[in-house]
């Protein structure tokens, strides 16, 4: 997507050396933009754990090239087990983006079919830029079934204006390109269909207001960027057409894990009649497990982030000021599980489907014989 009319990825490889990776590092978006070089496996894993990126899709994608990384470090001697190792630290980073063990097994097993230390090297690049493209396309297609389902509510308001609530961020900033919620928004812009998104600023880390409002903005999308307790009120008094947000992980039954604060939206959009959809990429399915509640972990995160706030200070520094008491005990779960039951539908690179095992694997046949 674009950034001052520039179109952008989130990751993407050096031109002229592929041993360098480059990042937007969202921690100083959207205030600066800033682009990071990862040259090792241990560079990624500090800019997936501190969030320099972040967004199931892109710490899958980022993963990846972590893996690329690894294979160029790794010695011929002990190749599998200094991938193994990478492979471990990677998986390690963050707990909940199902996204990320994905990418790193793929690249296990992809790499397991070379024999040579070259070939071995040359695959890993190859897959990671697999992993990165097959994002950007999943999510496009994303788009385009979502934009339906936005047409459709527009059709019946006669044209007017359909209002969006999303919740964190599930943009392209999430993703390598489009994002898997904005994909459809984005999608039905373009057409000339009338949009406007309500935002969800998502404390604690602020996603919603650092980046999704950014990002739009970028985009000329009509946003509004509303605190976090403010949609039930909108729902209450039709202000939100359709909620459409991303997950982190999601089960073969449908329940869905994303950003702390999602379920409270679907049950307000339940009590209101108002529809809720999941955008995804199939990387985002965990095949081997059907209950979220009990299956999925949730990822805890420090204190610090809801004591403290960063931002720019009136001199246009960068700046952290604490907002609560000092030492007050703090408990900073990172996501919560929204059960399939109060899902409207998912919206995934092959179309629409019911959040239901049956429904899922109407449209995923292929992962209907390998039940956990
Ligand atoms: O903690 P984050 O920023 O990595 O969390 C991910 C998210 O932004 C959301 O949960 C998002 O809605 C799903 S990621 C595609």
């Amino acid at each position: 997507m674009r950034v001052a009319g520039t179109p952008y990825r989130t990751i993407w490889p050096s031109d002229t050396d592929s041993a360098i990776i480059n990042i937007i590092d969202q921690r100083y978006l959207p205030h600066r933009f800033v682009v990071e070089e990862l040259r090792t496996v241990n560079e990624v894993c500090t800019a997936i754990r501190e969030m320099h990126v972040r967004g199931a899709g892109l710490i899958g994608a980022t993963a990846g090239f972590g893996m690329h990384l690894a294979a160029l470090a790794a010695p011929e001697h002990n190749f599998a087990g200094f991938m193994h190792k990478a492979a471990a630290d990677l998986v390690k980073t963050r707990p909940t983006a199902g996204n990320l063990a994905w990418a790193v097994k793929r690249q296990l097993e992809a790499i397991a079919q070379e024999t040579t230390l070259a070939a071995k090297r040359a695959r890993a690049f190859a897959v990671a830029c697999e992993i990165a493209d097959e994002d950007a396309e999943f999510c496009r297609r994303i788009g385009e079934h979502g934009k339906e389902i936005i047409a459709e509510l527009s059709r019946k308001k006669n044209g007017g204006v359909v209002n969006i609530l999303t919740h964190c961020n599930a943009g392209w900033l999430a993703f390598v390109d489009y994002g898997s919620a904005t994909a459809p928004i984005y999608a039905a812009h373009a057409e000339g269909i009338k949009v406007h998104v309500w935002v969800d600023e998502t404390r604690p880390w602020l996603q919603g207001a650092k980046l999704t409002a950014w990002e739009l903005g970028e985009e000329g999308i009509p946003h509004t960027l509303i605190a976090d307790n403010t949609g039930g009120h909108l729902m209450q008094h039709g202000m939100v057409d359709m909620v459409i947000v991303g997950t982190d992980r999601t089960t073969r039954c449908g329940d869905v894990a994303n950003k702390i604060g999602t379920y409270l939206k679907a049950l307000a959009a339940r009590d209101n009649g108002v529809p809720f959809y999941v955008a995804l990429p199939s990387s985002t399915f965990d095949w081997t497990i059907r209950d979220g509640l009990s299956e999925i972990p949730i990822e805890q995160r420090s204190g610090e982030e809801i004591t403290h706030i960063r931002g720019l200070n009136e001199a246009a520094e960068m700046t952290t000021i604490a907002i609560a008491p000092p030492n007050t005990p703090c408990a900073n779960y990172g996501f919560d599980v929204t059960p399939a039951r109060l899902i409207t539908g998912l919206i995934s690179e092959r179309g629409v489907m019911a959040a239901s095992e049956e429904d899922i694997l109407r449209l995923y046949p292929e992962q209907g014989t390998k039940k956990p």
